[in-house]
């Protein structure tokens, strides 16, 4: 459980929308809160359970209120964030800010400070906000500072992650809204084109994350294997393990919120071991949550989005490197360090740590060149040491 103010470091958790979509019911949920126990995620840091889309019925009862159905929810939303909570677990709702959310229920516009209440009632401590069905007319950013401000006096923490998908200039005014996260990119899809193309679309957006108001890529996909019960999420047909591997590398040095979308109730061991991997945790949970940037690698003549390392200053005086290779191929990739302020001239060297193997590498003097197998990557934190 995080011991920092809500909202500082990037959410962990799990939401229902990557496999199950519209298909979610108490039984379920409850099976995963045991699961993120029982399964060490919750040891691991991740907290939150949040039930997307299709939780509500269609229409709103008399007094104007969402209702949970009860085909799906038979004791309401309250027991199931009991439930939640007794596991040492966070509860997680979605809503919308337009008339309807994506799927068709109702969404928050013009009951934003009334659904607020009823969350805090329910026990709510994470909101994801979504942006179908807006009014033309109706200004956006307006609609996340009101529910902004809904959220922050109903009387609850509730967390508030916002999600119109990077439109509307969102990163201009996002941070000034309140919300804690907000989502940066169209949907993910459960396949490696959809994650490169997220993870390239967000670089140079660096100074666009931090604590309190962090860039979230999307839900993660790792260990999904096809397994959505949605065409669009699970349209090609998953990911390998490396790519996968990839994908939660690059959701961890970007500072993404981390929410796991594989049915973690039948996950493999390696989808476990990834998703707990806790030297990517601590690069992610970093308490400065600094930016990633892009250094290009040498030979220049790799096309920059083929080939990369990300650097990412840590509160410690570390430094996180990645080096992704998004060929088909293996690559040798070549960090020169003066490239990330520390040329020979310094004085100083780079102690690496091997964040996958979980093992030191060594001294490295001036420069770093480990060869990248095809659609995979290196991680190593870096410790700075004088030159002998
Ligand atoms: C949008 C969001 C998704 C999911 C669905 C639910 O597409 O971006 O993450 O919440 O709506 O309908």
């Amino acid at each position: 459980m995080s011991n920092y103010p809500m909202g500082q470091l990037p959410a962990l958790g799990w939401n229902s929308w990557n496999t199950f979509t519209w298909d979610i019911n108490e039984e379920l949920i409850k099976g995963v809160a045991d699961m993120m126990v029982e399964k060490g995620y919750l040891d691991a840091g991740y907290e939150y359970v949040v039930i997307d889309d299709c939780w509500s019925l269609k229409e709103r009862d008399e007094q104007g209120r969402l209702v949970p159905d009860p085909q799906k929810f038979p004791n309401g939303m309250k027991a199931v964030g009991d439930y939640i909570h007794s596991k040492g677990l966070k509860f997680g709702m979605y809503s919308c800010a337009g008339t309807h959310t994506c799927a068709g229920h109702p969404g928050s516009f013009e009951h934003e400070f009334q659904d607020a209440k009823q969350f805090a009632q329910w026990g709510v401590d994470y909101l994801k906000y979504d942006y179908c069905f807006k009014p033309r007319h109706v200004i956006g950013e307006l609609l996340y500072k009101r529910m902004s401000l809904a959220l922050k006096n109903c009387g609850r923490d509730i967390l508030f992650s916002a999600c119109n998908w990077g439109e509307d200039n969102v990163y201009q005014w996002i941070r000034e809204s309140g919300a804690h996260s907000y989502r940066s990119t169209g949907d993910i899809q459960d396949n490696w084109d959809s994650i490169k193309n997220i993870a390239l679309s967000q670089i140079e957006k660096e100074p666009y994350t931090g604590s309190f108001c962090h860039n979230d890529m999307d839900m993660l996909v790792v260990g999904m294997h096809g397994g959505s019960n949605s065409d669009f999420i699970g349209s090609i047909g998953g990911c390998t393990d490396t790519q996968y591997k990839t994908h939660f590398a690059l959701w961890c040095m970007m500072g993404s919120p981390l929410m796991i979308g594989c049915d973690i109730r039948n996950a493999t061991e390696t989808t476990r071991q990834l998703l707990q991997n806790k030297d990517l945790l601590a690069i992610n949970q970093d308490p400065e949550s600094r930016g990633a940037y892009r250094i290009k690698v040498e030979p220049q003549w790799f096309p920059a989005d083929s080939a990369f390392v990300l650097a990412k200053a840590l509160a410690n005086g570390d430094i996180a490197l990645g080096f992704f290779n998004f060929c088909d191929s293996n690559r040798e990739l070549s960090l020169q360090f003066w490239d990330i302020g520390l040329p020979y001239s310094s004085g100083v060297q780079l102690s690496l740590y091997d964040c996958m193997e979980h093992k030191e590498l060594g001294t490295f003097k001036e420069r770093f060149a480990p060869t990248v197998p095809a659609h995979d990557c290196v991680v190593v934190r870096a410790k700075l040491v004088n030159l002998p």
